[in-house]
């Protein structure tokens, strides 16, 4: 799986941070992804040479000043981008690491929504998958890279999602510890190969483990 031969430079395509799925003109759903992972990532690549397009949704975090670097909000914009991207540029590795909203409100008010009931039901829709588009709508045939936030059967669920979604690695992310995962300095993941291998990195800053990822997908090759 790995190799000690020298790296060569490629161009990444990262996505980071969260997307905002929209209520009304003031009000959206998301979730707690500070874009640090993705980002750490980012800044990996870089740094090891590579050119870098950062596809990533609202946070607080300063751009890496050398990547492209492709701002959205929804997931929608988030597919349409990474689509255009991966259809238009040379992407040799792919790492997915956004927190995508799986759902969507299915209308968004036109107006800011009034406090007039005592309840209110919302109308979810699932968002179209960008990691699941990535070999079958796009075409992608490069290193195909996805991460599994996940609480529970961490593996499993690691393992169904690298197989329906056709990666070549899964970064599983035990998301239930508050001292990793999401929007803590740390990190510390399992990594699932599409051979069945898994490899479990240790907690670490997620700088120190993003150039860990980006040395290790450096040398996959495609399953
Ligand atoms: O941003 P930080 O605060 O640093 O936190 C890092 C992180 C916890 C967000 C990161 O390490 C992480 O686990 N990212 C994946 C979050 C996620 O949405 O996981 P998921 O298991 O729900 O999704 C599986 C994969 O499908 C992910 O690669 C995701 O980017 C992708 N996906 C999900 C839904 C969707 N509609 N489109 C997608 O592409």
């Amino acid at each position: 799986m790995t190799s000690t031969s020298p790296t060569l430079s490629v161009h990444f395509l990262i996505t980071a941070g969260p997307t905002r799925e929209a209520l009304d003109p003031v009000r959206f759903l998301s979730n707690r992804s500070s874009g640090k992972m993705g980002y750490a990532l980012a800044e990996a690549a870089l740094a090891a040479g590579h050119q870098v397009t950062l596809v990533s949704g609202p946070v607080a975090l300063p751009r890496p000043a050398t990547a492209t670097f492709l701002p959205v909000e929804s997931a929608q914009q988030m597919w349409d981008t990474v689509r255009q991207v991966v259809t238009t540029q040379p992407i040799a590795i792919a790492i997915h690491c956004a927190a995508v909203a799986d759902y969507r409100p299915r209308f968004a008010a036109a107006q800011k929504i009034k406090k007039n009931a005592d309840t209110l039901t919302l109308e979810l829709e699932k968002t179209p998958d960008i990691l699941g588009s990535m070999r079958h709508v796009f075409g992608f045939s490069g290193i195909l890279v996805g991460f599994a936030a996940e609480t529970e059967n961490l593996v499993a669920n690691a393992q169904s999602k690298l197989q329906r979604k056709g990666c070549d690695l899964i970064i599983a992310n035990d998301v239930s510890r508050t001292d990793i995962g999401f929007d803590s300095s740390d990190n510390e993941v399992l990594l699932c190969h599409a051979d069945g291998y898994t490899e479990p990195l240790p907690k670490m800053t997620k700088h120190a483990l993003a150039e860990s990822i980006v040395q290790k997908c450096a040398h996959l090759r495609p399953s």
